[in-house]
């Protein structure tokens, strides 16, 4: 039997399965608000045979958000269109859907990746943007204006109103952003934190940010909804954070009400690279697991059903992230079901669908 097919419960939210489609930005938003290339992309995974689809990183203010093609969630506009998108996935797909909210801090007013992906230049209406320290995320990078008390106390306000929206929506599970260099994490490494205050210094005053922001969303949602955090496993850097740090932050964001921890890693600045390797996060994970006691999904180069199927039977995780596998193969559940002899829902309309017409050569490719 297989271990990636067996139904999971974070919180008292139960999956039928361990695979999840991870966040993935589209910037194809207009002043945050989703569009109609959400109806299709998302009703496209919302049938992939993932038990949970994450939205992509939805911001929490306009100013937080990456580019001018991001999501948000801070205005009502904002709330119609992502109502109305997620009710006809709902119909159209047999996924559960998670939100990651979010804020960009110093990687904000940057260009679509498919436009450069460097900060907006001036004529672009590039904006100001906040991080703990006045780091640029790299040369030619806006140097971020530093974030006061105000700030951050608006930011925390922020990710409630957001969840809010969140629940309003309907979604089932609900993932605070803090890794990727974004404004969380910014806050967490000693790479980008260089404050003095009670939000900087040890790692403890680092943690401050986003525990509060934790907690703050623990008390404004419903028990009911599955809540976690995608953290960073490893700055990938000698002066950045550790895993062993990264135990630190799950514990005390399990102790802050969380359901469960994703486990991802870089990003910190513009010169870090990740490893290469498939599954290169799969060993923080475990420790993760392992030593926090807390439900772990884990992303990074995953990408072959035998592989996931490892992982979670092996108790490395409790769950795996398929991002650009899934923009690949959107139809990667179904085929991994196959390949594993597991039972994957499909929608009346694609019940057709015949895998036994395939079946012995896909067994063969496991
Ligand atoms: C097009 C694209 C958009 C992404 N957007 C997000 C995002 O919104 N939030 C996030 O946490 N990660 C984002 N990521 C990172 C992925 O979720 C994932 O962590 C990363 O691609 C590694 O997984 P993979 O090897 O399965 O692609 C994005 C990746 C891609 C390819």
């Amino acid at each position: 039997m297989s271990s990636l097919f067996s139904p999971i419960k974070l919180g008292p939210v139960e999956f039928s399965n361990r695979i999840v489609v991870s966040p993935m930005c589209q910037y194809s938003a207009d002043d945050g608000t989703a569009t109609d290339w959400h109806l299709g992309h998302l009703a496209m995974l919302a049938n992939s045979g993932a038990g949970l689809l994450i939205v992509e990183a939805t911001h929490v203010e306009r100013h937080g958000r990456i580019t001018h093609g991001c999501m948000g969630l801070y205005s009502d506009d904002n709330e119609a269109a992502l109502t109305r998108v997620i009710a006809h996935c709902r119909r159209a797909g047999t996924a559960k859907f998670g939100i990651q909210i979010a804020h960009a801090g110093r990687k904000a007013s940057s260009q679509r990746p498919w436009e450069g992906g460097g900060s907006l230049p001036p004529g672009s209406d590039p904006w100001e943007t906040i991080a703990p320290s006045p780091i640029p995320f790299g040369p030619n990078w806006h140097v971020p204006r530093v974030a006061t008390l105000e700030d951050i106390s608006r930011v925390r306000e922020a990710f409630v109103n957001s969840a809010k929206r969140s629940v309003q929506i309907g979604f089932e599970a609900i993932e605070l952003h803090y890794a990727h260099g974004y404004l969380a994490h910014s806050f967490l490494s000693p790479v980008s934190n260089h404050r003095t205050d009670q939000y900087g210094g040890s790692l403890e005053n680092r943690m401050r940010f986003g525990c509060e922001i934790a907690q703050a969303v623990r008390a404004a949602v419903p028990k009911t909804i599955a809540l976690g955090a995608r953290i960073t496993g490893s700055d990938w850097r000698d002066e950045g954070l550790s895993a062993g740090d990264a135990v630190t932050y799950a514990k005390a964001l399990k102790a802050c009400g969380l359901d469960y921890i994703d486990v991802s890693s870089g990003g910190i600045n513009a010169d870090t690279r990740n490893p290469t390797e498939p599954g290169y996060n799969v060993p923080i994970a475990e420790r993760i697991k392992r030593e926090a006691g807390v439900a772990t999904r884990v992303v990074g180069l995953i990408t072959t059903p035998g592989q996931a199927e490892a992982i979670v039977a092996g108790g490395k995780a409790d769950m795996v992230a398929l991002a650009r596998g899934l923009l690949d193969d959107p139809r990667w559940g179904w085929h991994a079901a196959i390949m594993l002899g597991a039972e994957v829902s499909r929608v009346p309309q694609y019940q057709r669908a015949a895998p036994k017409l395939w079946a012995p050569a896909a067994q063969r490719r496991a």
